[in-house]
């Protein structure tokens, strides 16, 4: 067998004896894991400009969908705003399944089919086309991620989307240090994978603190993920990361076209960078050079999520330009954003050991509370109105402009525009 043959081997194994990310189905009686990409209303926004019909039937496709997460969310959501259509989980380890399959049940969604088989196949197993298909986690782990990203691009439609993951690689310095520590003690196959893990903890709890992996300070996984999380961690038979040039190669090849980094404000050195002098000179770069700066400025990106549509599509995400846009917020209610909000003032974004503040304006507490996702800005002004008669729409707007720079910056807004 070839090296890649085996290391394809060793891969599926690897997901069969150790389902990831480890999760108990009894949960999802108390709790939904949720995240990006693949939030119903972001994927709306990215991928569809904000203006999908719900009532028109969404098909989606889950490649790697491993254990579950993206397709409970995205089954789970559709079933609860009444969007018709069907949710494919593909993975090539059936343990995995079993456990998205048992996640399903206790949510009782019949919105799920199971298709088992490698994402290489998919025309043949699952051929689409898809609206929406979401990748995360998976393409770091082929043999040739350009092939795989193209087999899903094949089967997208026109005007569909992909939401993907893979690793950075300036983030996840250390890791690779310690899976060619392992490589060297106990390479994959030869060894005992009970003893591997067991070994591999040894090696993490007694590097010295100038061991890069401890230096970074930023891999948790090892502690918080279990033998599923220690292992996918430092004992993959293949992983391989990415730094932001080498996303856009990556899209590029599958002729697809990135829409945006998750989250947007961490590609965007203007929102990190406050020497004034430094931003006069990262005025000259285009978006996609300083999301290339960005990555560097910061140096802690861990993974890259970002959501691709067909190099042809010519889709914009919506901008807040009519009346008629509505904000929705993400990943919190209106209660939750609008006491986090301050009258005015600063809020403070914290992210892998990085903080910075952002300016809000006076109003955001109220903005805040009147985004409901069903409101648009014409109503949201009409109730700040009744409470500030000499608040006219345009300084409402100037306001809100300021509010959904940030919350979009960050991705806790997107907007929804009436359908065409
Ligand atoms: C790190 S897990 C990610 C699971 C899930 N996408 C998530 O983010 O929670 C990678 C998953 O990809 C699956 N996988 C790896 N290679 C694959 C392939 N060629 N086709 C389909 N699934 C694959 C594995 O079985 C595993 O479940």
């Amino acid at each position: 067998m070839t090296d890649s043959g085996r290391r394809d081997q060793l891969v599926q194994s690897q997901y069969e004896g150790y389902p990831y990310p480890e999760r108990n189905p009894a949960d999802e009686k108390k709790r939904m894991n949720t995240g990006s990409p693949s939030n119903l209303a972001e994927v709306n926004h990215y991928v569809f400009g904000g203006r999908r019909d719900i009532s028109k039937p969404l098909s989606v496709l889950v490649a790697g969908g491993g254990t579950g997460d993206a397709t409970i969310q995205m089954a789970q959501q559709m079933a609860d705003f009444g969007v018709p259509g069907e949710v494919v989980h593909l993975d090539l380890s059936e343990p995995s399944q079993a456990v998205a399959q048992e996640r399903a049940k206790v949510r009782e969604l019949d919105n799920i089919r199971f298709v088992l088989g490698s994402l290489l196949d998919v025309a043949d197993i699952a051929p689409g086309p898809w609206d929406y298909i979401d990748c995360c986690g998976v393409l770091h782990h082929l043999e040739d991620p350009v092939a795989g990203l193209a087999a899903l691009a094949n089967v997208l439609a026109p005007d569909g989307g992909i939401g993907i993951m893979v690793y950075g690689a300036l983030g996840r310095i250390g890791i690779y240090h310690v899976q060619d520590m392992m490589g060297a003690l106990a390479p994959p196959g030869e060894s005992d994978d009970i003893d591997r893990v067991a070994l591999t903890r040894r090696l993490v709890d007694h590097l010295p603190p100038t061991a890069w992996l401890i230096r970074n300070g930023l891999v948790r996984d090892d502690k918080d993920g279990g033998d599923p999380g220690l292992y996918d961690l430092f004992l993959h038979a293949r992983d391989r990361a990415y730094r932001v040039p080498e996303v856009l190669d990556l899209v590029a090849s599958a002729k697809l076209r990135l829409v945006t980094f998750i989250e947007p404000y961490r590609y965007d050195p203007l929102f990190l960078v406050r020497d004034q002098q430094l931003k006069k000179a990262l005025g000259a770069l285009d978006p996609l050079e300083a999301a290339a700066f960005a990555e560097l400025y910061l140096g802690n990106l861990k993974k890259h999520v970002f959501y691709a549509v067909q190099a042809a599509n010519p889709v914009a995400p919506p901008l807040p330009d009519t009346p008629e846009a509505i904000p929705t917020l993400v990943g919190l209610t209106t209660e939750e954003a609008a006491k986090q909000m301050p009258v005015g003032g600063k809020i403070t974004v914290s992210m892998e050991g990085h903080k910075i503040d952002m300016s809000m304006p006076p109003l955001a507490r109220a903005i805040a509370a009147l985004c409901d996702g069903r409101r648009d800005l014409s109503a949201i002004h009409g109730a700040i109105h009744e409470k500030r008669a000499d608040l006219d729409y345009d300084g409402f707007k100037r306001q809100f402009d300021q509010f959904y720079g940030v919350m979009n910056a960050i991705n806790r807004m997107v907007l929804r525009l009436p359908a065409d």
